[in-house]
């Protein structure tokens, strides 16, 4: 019998690439999603990738218990990865209420349904924000949470310790939490993406905005930082080989290779690539010139951030394996099948 993975979010950019690698590894899943942040084209194209028509998806909102509750009486679930959250950084200072209720209540939802409904694993999606403005590099699971520097960072701290504690209190549920640092590109076959709506935050979508001409031009907040070319230092990590981390952490799961029941990794590539270095790379595979400018420092930017992974190339049995250079054409390719898209 195959084990069926709940993909909350599972319509988003990174729920989407899971969700296709899921089905490579040979799960079944169930994708639950709101979508209040994409549209279906992500969902069509796992379907696409896949060849599997069949993949159950159900619209609704993880604030609403019931609905939350529904889909544990409808489906028989082995395990959860909880994507569905808002996650913009900027805008969750302006609209911390939003955050907090919509962050925190979906996955105690969640939770809840898993404590009424029986044994089940929970993969969380974190993110390196929960380790705030950092001052030893790289970062390992066992640097100190700081605090985060927005209303998105410590809901993300949040969910962290109500998991935690969940844990500790009930035996019924096991957890890991995995900490992204910048997950970039798309899939190779350029029918799923990162798909933002309005003006992208993230870097490389306003690079391909930028290219593709929907964006005047690239602003690079500041190149004044104490860093190799004076820009930021991030772990870019690919959006595949991100997926392909949880389907080695669910497998751990439910095969029972836990060591606690309660774990967390980082998933980055382990190495820091500048800004500067991302658009010249950019710029060089995909033969083309970037218009880009260099201004003052965006608040909230910490100079240099990126991972040790070492815990999760000796326990997950996962290491990242693609290069820069075809991640950044990657997202090349799935901005161009965008546009033409949007053009037809
Ligand atoms: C990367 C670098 C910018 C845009 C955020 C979240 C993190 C995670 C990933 C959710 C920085 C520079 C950016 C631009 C630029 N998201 N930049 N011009 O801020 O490292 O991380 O996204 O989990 O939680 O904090 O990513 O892509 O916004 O910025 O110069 O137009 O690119 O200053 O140095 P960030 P980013």
């Amino acid at each position: 019998m195959k084990k069926q993975i709940l993909v909350s979010g599972g319509a988003g950019y990174i729920g989407s690439h899971v969700t296709v690698e899921l089905i490579n590894a040979g799960y079944d899943v169930i994708v639950a999603d709101n979508m209040s942040n994409c549209d279906m084209t992500c969902y069509e194209g796992v379907k696409k990738i896949t060849g599997k028509q069949d993949i159950p998806f159900v619209e609704m909102d993880f604030c609403n218990y019931g609905v939350v509750e529904k889909l544990f009486t409808d489906y028989k679930i082995d395990a959860v990865i909880h994507f569905a959250a808002f996650k913009a950084v900027g805008e969750s200072v302006v609209k911390p209420i939003m955050y907090y209720k919509n962050n925190l209540l979906s996955f105690l939802n969640l939770l809840e349904a898993i404590q009424k409904h029986g044994a089940c694993n929970v993969l969380f999606s974190s993110s390196a924000t929960v380790y705030g403005e950092v001052e030893t590099l790289p970062v390992t699971e066992k640097s100190p949470r700081l605090p985060a520097t927005s209303p998105y960072g410590k809901t993300k701290q949040m969910c962290e310790d109500i998991l935690r504690d969940t844990i500790k209190a009930q035996t019924n549920i096991k957890g890991i939490a995995l900490r992204y640092f910048n997950p970039i590109g798309a899939h190779p076959s350029a029918l799923i993406g990162e798909l933002p709506r309005g003006v992208p935050n993230n870097l490389v979508p306003y690079i391909t905005q930028t290219a593709i001409g929907k964006r005047e031009c690239l602003n690079i907040f500041g190149n004044d930082y104490p860093t190799p070319d004076g820009t930021c230092l991030r772990d870019y990590i690919d959006v595949v080989d991100l997926a392909k981390a949880h389907v080695a952490t669910i497998t751990r799961m439910v095969e029972g290779c836990m060591k606690e029941d309660y774990e967390v990794f980082n998933v980055g590539i382990g190495r820091p690539v500048s800004v500067l270095e991302l658009v010249t790379t950019f710029e060089k595979v995909n033969e083309l010139s970037l218009n880009y400018k260099y201004v003052e420092r965006r608040m909230g930017d910490v100079p240099s951030l990126w991972a040790d992974t070492t815990l999760a190339n000796e326990e997950l049995g996962w290491k990242a394996t693609r290069t820069l250079e075809e991640t950044l054409k990657s997202a090349w390719e799935w901005e161009k099948y965008v546009a033409q898209k949007e053009n037809k």
